[in-house]
């Protein structure tokens, strides 16, 4: 028999915009905060970045391109799609990376994690670490059941991020994304509320 019974959505439509977007702490001097349109010189600079631009094709134009972005990721903060941290400093407030979720998916309890550390900052564990803690907010603020993280199998140092920050690796997805020098299989990890290690 067909049950006439709805499947809940796992997180209730509007939780997240009804939020205000939180400033979360790391260690060493950083924290997690919303993007401001003053940062907008530092996603010009990520945009390149000869890393950052290979393995998460960000393309920037213009200052007012990035003021632009940076609009639009309060927009869909209220719109319940995605959610930007800028990776910053806590005295001078000077952004240095960028992670949240995309592809947000309320009723159905998902996201998938970007992230990028522009090269200063990079090495010194600051990715596994935002990492974890925008997991944590995720999975126990938001309430989201399942959190992706994919990334090209020729980039390892992500991979290394993804291991360390307890997302397990769950199978090789086959052309999964076009980069500049053709099509890329991506490693498909993920985290799932109750797993250990973060
Ligand atoms: C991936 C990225 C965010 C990592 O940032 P980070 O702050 O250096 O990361 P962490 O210091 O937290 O950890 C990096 C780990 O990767 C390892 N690593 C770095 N480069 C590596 C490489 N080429 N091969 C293998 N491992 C590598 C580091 O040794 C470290 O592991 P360890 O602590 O066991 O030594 C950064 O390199 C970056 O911004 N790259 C460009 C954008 C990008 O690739 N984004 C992800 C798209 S899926």
């Amino acid at each position: 028999m067909i049950s006439d019974s709805p499947i809940p959505s796992v997180v209730p439509a509007g939780r997240m915009a009804r939020m205000r977007q939180p400033v979360l702490g790391l260690s060493g001097g950083l924290e997690l905060r919303p993007w401001r349109r003053s940062d907008a010189n530092v996603l010009v600079a990520a945009g390149q970045d000869p890393a950052i631009r290979r393995w998460t094709l960000l393309h920037v134009d213009s200052p007012e391109d990035a003021r632009e972005r940076i609009d639009r990721m309060h927009e869909r903060w209220q719109t319940e799609l995605s959610a930007m941290w800028a990776i910053a400093r806590t005295e001078g407030g000077e952004a240095a990376g960028l992670i949240g979720w995309s592809g947000i998916d309320l009723k159905g309890g998902g996201a998938e994690i970007v992230y990028w550390v522009l090269p200063a900052v990079r090495g010194g564990g600051v990715a596994v670490e935002a990492t974890k803690r925008v997991s944590r907010w995720a999975l126990d603020d938001l309430g989201l059941h399942r959190l992706r993280l994919c990334h090209s199998v020729a980039n390892p140092a992500s991979c290394r991020v993804a291991v360390k920050a307890g997302y397990s690796l769950e199978g090789t997805m086959r052309s999964a994304l076009l980069h500049a020098d053709g099509w890329h299989h991506q490693h498909l990890h993920a985290l799932v509320q109750g797993d250990i290690g973060i």
